[in-house]
């Protein structure tokens, strides 16, 4: 069995660290790779860590992780609020999914306060900063490794 998770990221989170620092901190997306590694290393999990800005890029890696991942963490960022594209393709998905967002999303506009995902995430992890991922990252450790 895979022993590996796919940690999908979607628009404008390449920018993090730099962008709006107030909201999302200051820790980058490869500081959140490196956290999420070592993090799976402890339950004996490996991790690839991916962002795009593009919706259909995020929908081929969730495709390609149904070949290769036994587990997926995403933050989906805006296309969370808008795409049933993204939950459809998660709802291929047969293993645990977590959705994280860094901010606490329902303290936000009201946009902001449905996901789409939802419908299919396994588990929500909000407003914990990057330390969400990293929390996924064990959560899942426990549910694949238990
Ligand atoms: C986010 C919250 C979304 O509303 C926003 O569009 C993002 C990031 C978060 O991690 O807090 O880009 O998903």
């Amino acid at each position: 069995m895979s022993t590996l998770i796919y940690i999908l990221n979607g628009p404008n989170l390449n920018l993090l660290g730099k962008r709006e620092p107030e909201i999302y901190g200051h820790d980058t997306l490869d500081d959140v790779a490196k956290r999420c590694e070592e993090t799976g290393a402890e339950f004996g999990l490996q991790t690839t860590l991916l962002q795009s800005n593009h919706e259909g890029q995020i929908i081929d890696w969730i495709h390609e992780a149904r070949e290769k991942a036994a587990g997926i963490v995403i933050n989906p960022a805006a296309f969370t609020h808008t795409s049933v594209a993204v939950l459809d393709a998660l709802n291929t998905f047969e293993g645990p999914v977590v959705e994280v967002h860094i901010s606490q999303v329902h303290k936000r506009e009201s946009f902001r306060h449905h996901s789409y995902v939802s419908l299919r995430a396994d588990a929500v992890i909000v407003g914990c900063g990057v330390q969400g991922y990293e929390l996924a990252m064990r959560h899942l450790g426990h549910v694949l490794k238990g």
